[in-house]
């Protein structure tokens, strides 16, 4: 008797759960990604590689705008409905501090396991009050694209200071136009009022001894005669050897300037480097990286950026989402994006991969730049930095546009962080 009622257990056990796979509906998962360069495409041959593996699962993935600070709006206003609608977020090196309370504690997900994997001052950038809010996918640095065969052309080795990159921008600038090319241009980066303007900047800040805005022992530094000096420097560059649009210039616009053969140096990020080699790029093998150059330190800087993935707190099913998020950012998929789309790993034992290091060099030998990047400083002002980066930007936009001296901005820039963070200035 006391056998058959077990065996009935079982078996009403057994049906309940073969009924739940049988009737259950397939899960979605939306992730929001971005798409700048090839990251969309990328991301989307990734969920397909997860669905096939999973067939149950179906994989949306949601492009989202290029713009950092756009990218952020449109998050928080998912956030604020604590819309269950996307599951995976992209998210900023920078975001973290800002944004953990919307995220679930990946830890609880698998997570231990892999964690160990990535460079620990990501994962610790990633940790807010002992929880892993976001899974490291790619981290990225400030670099400096020159023309292989023009600076052979002229006689030029690649610039190590600003000084050298204004010398040679104006030599070859003067030589291509001459040669009948009007829209050549010595140097583009990013100047629009936006996040990306706060990473070229706070290069030009710390490779001039400036400081990184605010410090890590939350003094505000900003205000100071080396940043001054350097800002006035950038601001020289605008339709000089960058072209007046440059202040309006995000990623994307320096890149498609250069990689149509109308520039000598860039300042970008990784990803553009696969691109440049691509078919459809007039500079394909005629270009190379480097660090960015050198002020006032001798030494030049690098910003770190990067992004991460993490699971919404708001999604209906955190268990798959975390399950999807781990996978795109697993060794395998890491390693695809590393060699296809030049987007730089976050697990370190990818450096010392061969086919990583054959489809992209500079991982290799620019190693020590990514490693030493310079953090904007979002944990010190968190969960404020978003504010933070706005004010810093415009200070920087409007030296560059000439609508304000680097001195009178930077007084400015100080008082209002004062005001906003309630730190002291040093
Ligand atoms: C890159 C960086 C990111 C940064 C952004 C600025 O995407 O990875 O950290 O905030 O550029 O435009």
């Amino acid at each position: 008797m006391k056998t058959t009622k077990v065996m009935m257990f079982l078996l009403i056990g057994l049906l309940v759960l073969s009924g739940v796979s049988a009737a259950a509906e397939p899960v979605n998962i939306t992730v929001a990604t971005g798409a700048v360069g090839q990251e969309l495409e990328i991301s989307r041959e990734a969920a397909a590689r997860y669905m096939e593996l999973n067939p149950n699962v179906k994989i949306t993935v949601l492009d989202t705008p290029d713009m950092v600070q756009d990218r952020l709006g449109l998050y928080l206003q998912f956030f604020e409905a604590k819309s269950p609608e996307v599951d995976v977020y992209q998210v900023d090196v920078i975001w973290p501090g800002d944004l953990a309370e919307h995220f679930v504690d990946l830890y609880e997900y698998g997570a231990k396991e892999v964690a160990e994997q990535h460079f620990p001052e990501i994962v610790e950038n990633n940790t807010v009050d002992g929880k892993l809010v976001a899974i490291p996918w790619f981290t990225d640095a400030g670099l400096l694209y020159y023309r292989t065969d023009l600076l052979s052309e002229y006689g030029l080795e690649p610039p190590t200071t600003w000084e050298e990159l204004e010398t040679a921008a104006k030599k070859v600038q003067a030589g291509e136009r001459a040669k009948g090319n009007e829209d050549f241009w010595g140097y583009v980066w990013q100047g629009n009022a936006y996040e990306g303007l706060t990473c070229d900047a706070l290069e030009w800040l710390a490779s001039n001894d400036g400081g990184s805005i605010i410090e890590f022992d939350g003094t505000i530094s900003v205000n100071n005669p080396r940043a001054v000096e350097i800002l006035e420097q950038a601001a020289g560059w605008v339709g000089t050897i960058s072209p007046p649009g440059v202040i309006g210039f995000a990623e994307e616009d320096a890149r498609a300037m250069f990689q149509g053969g109308n520039a000598l140096f860039m300042r970008n990020w990784p990803y553009c480097y696969s691109l440049g080699n691509g078919p459809d790029s007039a500079i394909a093998g005629k270009f190379d990286v480097s660090p960015l150059p050198a002020g006032a330190s001798g030494k030049g800087a690098a910003t770190l950026g990067g992004w991460q993935l993490s699971v919404s707190k708001y999604s209906k099913n955190p268990e798959v989402a975390a399950d999807v998020a781990l996978f795109f950012a697993s060794y395998e998929e890491q390693k695809a994006r590393a060699i296809q789309a030049s987007m730089n790993p976050t697990i370190m034992s990818l450096y010392q991969d061969p086919e990583v290091l054959k489809a992209s060099p500079f991982m290799g030998s620019l190693y020590d730049v990514f490693i030493n990047a310079v953090a904007r400083p979002s944990t010190v002002s968190a969960p404020r930095y978003n504010e933070v980066s706005t004010l810093f930007f415009n200070a920087v936009h409007s030296v560059l546009t000439k609508k304000s001296t680097a001195a009178d901005a930077l007084e400015e820039l100080e008082l209002d962080l004062q005001d906003l963070t309630g730190l002291q200035a040093r």
